[in-house]
């Protein structure tokens, strides 16, 4: 998954005006799925009278929805939790209550050492277990300490309430549905599939369920969410075994749900009915999401990737073959243990071959007990950096690139919020670029046409036409 939670606003933060209410300010770090699980919590806690707060001065209880994908993620943590350490006892002092929760997969990976690192932390309930925090609560607040970090049996979505329609709205007019939690390919650099566990399928009617509820409410567009999205697999309604192309195309006939993304992908599972899927539904944005990581065939098959860069690289081919206007974002690591200038060249030489839209990149990061961390050979730092610095200046000048390609073209946006100017908005390409425009007359969730007609550092300018 990505970081990308610069991008997204607090979900959970709805205006908070009843005042005898209690307060929760819930703090995401790293994915879009910890995002979803943050909108989920928010909405446990609102069914036992909590409301959402954006501070944490202004709250009652504190979550922080941890990411543990580098040691950077989970260092910001315990620093947080430093600063909540005395907010805590400044409260104490004043005889308010002020309680503390890490959720999320640092949660997951350290669990009970949480409590010995931070005092101040009342509960750590990992990924799997949010649904049961209102209890945990409960019990921190008769004086106990909670670690619930159990892979549950119970289906956690079964037990979380959906909200109404205003609630819904009130978010926007997209919405992550989480559809695939955990993940069976154990890349050697990677704790996902430590801290959320084996790959599980949520089913097809729980999701078909969400998703006519959302769209209800008025949400627009829908991004499915998974540590491995297209790894999603069920029962489809004819009873035969559905992977993720069948569940668009099935998503796709829900009336008023103009537009469906997923995230995050991996190669080995692009089938050939996802691909179908691009090539046949409107409503699929033309944008994929697929990492390859390096470009080098020793440094994959040492991240246990199971596929060349060749591969790779036809397999992008197929896809393009079948959706031609498709842009392409990827997740790429340098310096993994052993890696050296010409296998980096190698990744350079990919990213020319394929030219990515969107990209995001890291050094990597050695986390403790993943197969990586045992390599020799890690890479130096400052190697490390120079690499990223080079692989980033070249990923910036095709994003820049692809941004300059669209000036000129008509698109459709998908209007989500106000502008910073008057009777401007900001709309959604369908290739997830934001687009300001001047849309007298037009409402947030409305599809436009426009033009586009200029680039900014981080959106697109365009002027609406009729058509
Ligand atoms: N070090 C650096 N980057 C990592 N990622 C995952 N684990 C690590 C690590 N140990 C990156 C991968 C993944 C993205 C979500 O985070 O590129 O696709
Ligand atoms: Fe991590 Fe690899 Fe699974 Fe992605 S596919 S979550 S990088 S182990």
């Amino acid at each position: 998954m990505t970081d990308q939670t610069a991008l997204i606003p607090n979900p959970v933060a709805q205006a908070a005006d009843r005042t005898n209410a209690r307060k929760v300010f819930i703090k995401t770090y790293g994915c879009q799925m910890n995002v979803y699980d943050s909108v989920r919590m928010g909405d446990a806690l609102a069914s036992e009278g909590y409301v959402t707060t954006d501070t944490a001065e202004d709250a009652d209880l504190v979550l922080l929805n941890t990411c543990h994908i580098r040691e950077k993620a989970a260092d910001k943590v315990y620093s947080a939790l430093g600063r909540l350490r005395d907010m805590k006892k400044e409260r104490n002092a004043e005889g308010r209550e002020l309680m503390i929760g890490v959720t999320g997969c640092v949660a997951q990976a350290e669990g009970e050492e949480i409590l010995r690192r931070s005092s101040a932390v009342d509960v750590v309930i990992g990924p799997q277990t949010y649904h049961r925090l209102p209890q945990a609560l409960k019990r921190a607040r008769q004086g106990e300490r909670v670690v619930d970090t159990d892979y549950a049996v119970e289906d956690k979505f079964e037990h979380l309430p959906v909200p109404d329609k205003k609630v819904i709205r009130s978010r926007g007019v997209t919405s992550f549905l989480t559809v695939q939690e955990g993940c069976d390919k154990f890349c050697t650099f990677c704790v996902v599939p430590y801290t959320r566990g084996s790959e599980v399928s949520r089913p097809l009617a729980q999701i078909l369920d969400e998703a006519n509820k959302l769209v209800d409410a008025g949400v627009r567009e829908i991004t499915l969410l998974g540590q491995n999205v297209n790894a999603w697999h069920g029962t489809g309604l004819d009873g035969s075994s559905w992977g993720l192309g069948d569940l668009l195309y099935r998503l796709a006939e829900i009336p008023g749900l103009a537009r469906l993304r997923y995230t995050t992908s991996h190669p080995r599972d692009m089938d050939d009915r996802l691909i179908e899927a691009h090539r046949d539904l409107r409503a699929l944005m033309p944008y994929l999401h697929l990492p390859v990581q390096a470009g080098s065939d020793r440094v994959l098959k040492a991240m246990n990737r199971r596929h060349t860069a060749e591969e790779y690289v036809r397999l992008i081919e197929r896809i393009r073959a079948a959706r031609p206007d498709i842009a392409l974002s990827g997740d790429f690591i340098v310096g993994f243990p052993g890696e050296t200038d010409a296998e980096f060249e190698d990744t350079l030489k990919l990213v020319e071959t394929v030219r990515y839209a969107q990209s995001f990149s890291f050094k990597y990061s050695t986390r403790p007990g993943t197969p990586g961390a045992e390599l020799g050979s890690q890479v130096a730092e400052e190697v490390k950096a120079e690499r990223l610095e080079r692989l980033q200046a070249l990923l910036l000048k095709q994003q820049h690139e692809f941004a300059e390609s669209c000036v000129g073209k008509v698109i459709d946006i998908l209007l989500e919020k106000p502008g910073r100017m008057p009777e401007q908005l900001i709309g959604r390409s369908p290739w997830l670029q934001s687009v300001n425009v001047d849309a007298k007359s037009s409402q947030i969730g409305d599809i436009i046409s426009v033009r586009i007609v200029g680039t900014g550092p981080n959106s697109l300018f365009a002027e609406r036409i009729e058509r």
